[in-house]
């Protein structure tokens, strides 16, 4: 594990440069792929009913869902009716080094970007309690991270966050807006088929 750096210069922003070394990043990718084999990657319907480029799944007791009946909100069970598989221990164990402060995460959501996929200017709002920072685990090619502030519309910073890197958003960056403007496909030899997965682990309740 490397130290911490912060090119980004937002208040609460940290961003941890190669926190996972080339063998844990393996080490996850495994877990992740059986978290994937009883929870299969689907791609969600935003609101207005357009199907997302990022494909997702779940672990945990909540899991991240869209539809355009109901839009955004968290779930007990994967659409096939499964519960979500436990958050893998690896991941588990960034959580607890990086926020060591918080309550346990309850949720974390994956998802994968294949090539030209990309997520817009969002902020993750649906969990109850703002003071439990969101943490987030890049894996794969390399994906430029846009991120503004709490307002819709302002300034915004971007950085390239590589496989192995864990960024947390809490204190004032909690609430930013945040999005994947595009990845570098085929960057990163850490994903046989190429792509990036992005891990973003949340308290829910
Ligand atoms: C997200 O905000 O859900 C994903 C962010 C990322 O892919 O880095
Ligand atoms: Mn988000």
């Amino acid at each position: 594990m490397n130290g911490k750096s912060a090119p980004l210069d937002v208040g609460g922003a940290t961003l941890w440069s190669g926190f996972l070394d080339r063998d844990a990043q393996e080490t996850m990718v495994a877990a992740l792929r059986e978290v994937v084999a009883s929870a299969p990657l689907f791609s969600p319907e935003t609101r207005l009913g357009k199907p997302m480029s990022v494909r997702m799944t779940s672990a945990g007791r909540y899991g991240w869902y869209s539809d355009r009946s109901h839009g955004y909100r968290y779930e007990t069970r994967h659409p096939a009716g499964v519960d979500w598989p436990p958050i893998p221990r690896p991941v588990l164990d960034v959580w607890a080094t990086v926020a060591p402060e918080a309550r346990l995460p309850d949720a974390c959501l994956v998802n994968f970007y294949g090539e030209g996929a990309r997520m817009g200017l969002h902020q993750d709002r649906d969990e109850a309690d703002f003071t439990q920072p969101v943490v987030s685990i890049s894996l794969g090619d390399e994906g430029l991270f846009r991120i503004g502030g709490t307002e819709r519309g302002g300034p915004t910073q971007s950085v390239w966050l590589r496989s192995g890197d864990v960024l947390v958003l809490g204190g004032a960056a909690r609430l930013a807006h945040h999005g994947v403007d595009r990845i570098k496909f085929g960057s990163s030899t850490l994903l046989r088929e190429g792509g990036r997965i992005n891990l973003t682990l949340r308290v829910v309740d």
